[in-house]
């Protein structure tokens, strides 16, 4: 067997949600397109790909064993007990980064609703996952709408990757939702280089031939 077929890819896609009552949840606009093409893409490159999926509208790639999840917390527990077993993990879900304090299990009245809703930070799965790296190649994603290189290079260290792949949001027609996107790829080496305007499905395609190259080189 090739080392290119025994690869196995870890995928995380698209939001999560993080529930207050059984009908109102805090989310955010991912789509899920830019993980499902990455996934697909690692397939067609002989890959194995499981892929920990939140609420998407999107089909499943045909070949990938598909973790279907809802909140971060679930994402975490899907991805930390995948990890170890991976050789690339790519990030690219787009975490709810809040959670609501509380969590009643009937819908509550919107007159009883308090104002304000108390909100906890959800676990940060990439960084927590990148601290027992191994040998897994790792990469993080970055949705940035300000000093994309500074975030960007800033997650790369604090979420221990090896590369940020990371897009400048709020441009009309690419990003969340989109089809299209600009990616900006910064490595650990200080390198960097920017990919299209191009499809999520080229972007995907470009990311996994990267990938591939600097594993198997
Ligand atoms: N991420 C994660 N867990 C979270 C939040 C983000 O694993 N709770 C991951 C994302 O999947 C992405 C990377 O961390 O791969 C960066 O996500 P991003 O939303 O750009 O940044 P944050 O870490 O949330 O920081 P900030 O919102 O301050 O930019």
């Amino acid at each position: 067997m090739s080392k290119t077929s025994s690869i196995r890819c870890l995928i995380t896609a698209g939001p999560t949600r993080e529930f207050f009552d059984p009908v109102r949840f805090i989310s955010n606009p991912s789509t899920g397109k830019m993980g499902y093409a990455l996934a697909q893409a690692a397939l067609d490159q002989g890959w194995s790909v499981d892929l920990v999926s939140g609420p998407v509208c999107l089909q499943e790639p045909d070949g990938a064993i598909l973790y279907p999840v809802v909140s971060a917390e679930e994402m975490f527990h899907q991805v930390d007990a995948l990890f170890d077993v991976c050789d690339v993990f790519i990030m690219s879900a787009a975490v709810s980064d809040f959670k609501p304090l509380e969590y009643t299990s009937k819908k509550v009245k919107k007159a009883e609703v308090d104002k304000s809703v108390l909100m906890a930070q959800t676990i940060d799965i990439l960084k927590t996952i990148a601290e027992r790296k191994q040998t897994q190649f790792i990469v993080g994603f970055a949705a940035e709408t300000e000093n994309l290189e500074v975030h960007a290079k800033a997650k790369l260290e604090s979420k221990s990757c090896d590369w940020i792949v990371a897009n400048k949001i709020g441009q009309e027609g690419l990003g969340f939702g989109s089809d299209n996107n600009v990616v900006s790829i910064f490595r650990r080496d200080g390198t960097d280089a920017t990919h299209g305007p191009a499809s999520k499905v080229a972007l995907g395609k470009l990311i996994i031939d990267l990938i591939n190259k600097v594993i198997t080189e």
